[in-house]
């Protein structure tokens, strides 16, 4: 689907790693080519016409954001990607508010970006954090969710999707537990909101954050959207031009109201201007057909993988792009270098999720991860080249 729009895909690759980035379009970066070729400038401090064009292609691309998922633009925030919306959310908000003792759910396949900043917490201030267990096909369900919860529970923080196992967590329902429990809801959609409709509200997150880079946009922009009481408490973790409304000599300081001080100093223009492109080029596609493809693609990968004797899929069931494999008895990235032997771009390795390997028994997968532009032959290609892979020591060694 649509990949007359992608440069890239000339060259004759078979991309699978869109967990890890996807490719660009040619609108996207033909935006981020005009703001550098035609109107480069920086943003809400120039009274020229380049800075006017500037300023309101940035400011409206909260917009495109906020329609994207169903949120108030005030609440959305430009960051550098979904790491950094995670760290501002647990050490600008919940560093302020949880004390020792609260109990923050995590689950063990988790990426290091919702795992690491939590521990650091825990060893500043005590808090607890508990893995709320997998089930059988390593999925992660509310019902053991439930069970982990205790009247010390303060915060439940998943991922929508996970990035190895892929599956889709229902974050509507959780989203309701937790409104009804009084328990924070923390979103990492960086997986999610690139591939299927995600709606703010709708399931009463409280913090949502994702990135420009894995859904057609730039490297170097993400989001973090809030609910407004909770960003109206929360405090910045940078501070600097941009974001106060005055400072003087005796230290009294003002900063501007929500989202604008959360970015400090001169934020990523160009970046930003192309998420905006990039939103608009999926609007185009549409996320409804792009979820349902992406599920078509899904099942006739794992219809023809399923011939293959030697293949062990860990994930079959998840309702992603997703799958995870190995190849009986190959480390993993022997696998992905014997696949770049064909132009096939895969990822392997722990994919960050680096305490999935208690839950699975297995240290390393070799990871597909589709987007709405791979198509049958692409998945063609990867099974011939995995049917021959007797051939792998030969090739990789
Ligand atoms: N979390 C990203 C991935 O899954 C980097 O590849």
């Amino acid at each position: 689907m649509n990949r007359e729009d992608f440069p890239i895909l000339d060259s004759n690759i078979v991309y699978f790693d869109n967990g890890a980035t996807t490719l660009k379009p040619k609108c996207v970066i033909d935006a981020m080519d005009r703001y550098y070729l035609e109107h480069t400038s920086n943003i809400h401090r120039g009274d020229y016409q380049f800075a006017s064009i500037t300023n309101s292609l940035y400011d409206n691309v909260r917009n495109i954001v906020a329609d994207f998922v169903n949120a108030d633009p005030k609440c959305c925030i430009f960051t550098s990607g979904t790491t950094m919306s995670i760290n501002m959310v647990v050490f600008g908000y919940m560093r302020k508010f949880l004390k020792a003792g609260d109990e923050v759910l995590l689950n063990k396949a988790e990426h290091a970006s919702n795992i690491l900043p939590w521990m650091k917490l825990s060893e500043e201030s005590g808090i607890i954090i508990k893995y709320v267990p997998l089930d059988s096909n390593y999925s992660l369900t509310l019902d053991n969710i439930k069970k982990c919860v205790t009247n010390k529970t303060k915060v439940i923080s998943l991922a929508h999707i996970s990035n190895v196992i892929g599956d889709v967590r229902d974050i509507e329902s959780i989203g309701k537990y937790c409104l009804e429990n009084n328990i924070l809801f923390n979103v990492d959609g960086a997986q999610s909101v690139p591939h299927i409709p995600v709606d703010f509200k709708k399931c009463n997150i409280d913090f949502l954050s994702f990135s420009g880079h894995k859904m057609c946009g730039p490297t170097g922009v993400g989001v973090l959207i809030g609910k407004s009481n909770l960003l109206e408490e929360m405090e910045p973790l940078c501070y600097g031009g941009g974001m106060n409304s005055y400072f003087e000599d005796t230290s009294k300081y003002e900063l501007k109201s929500v989202p604008t001080k959360f970015e400090a100093g001169t934020p990523p223009i160009a970046e930003v201007i192309g998420l905006g492109e990039a939103i608009k080029y999926l609007n185009r596609v549409g996320m409804d057909q792009i979820q349902k493809y992406e599920k078509n693609l899904k099942a006739y990968l794992i219809d023809k993988l399923s011939g293959i004797t030697n293949l062990i899929i860990y994930n079959e069931e998840s309702d992603s792009g997703i799958l995870s494999f190995n190849i009986d008895g190959v480390f993993s990235q022997d696998a992905s270098v014997y696949l770049n032997n064909y132009n096939i771009c895969v990822r392997a390795g722990n994919h960050c999720a680096k305490m999935l390997k208690d839950e699975m028994n297995i240290k390393n997968t070799v990871r597909v991860s589709l987007y709405f532009y791979n198509n049958k032959e692409d998945i063609d290609k990867l099974v011939n080249v995995l049917k021959s892979s007797k051939n792998i020591f030969d090739i990789v060694l």
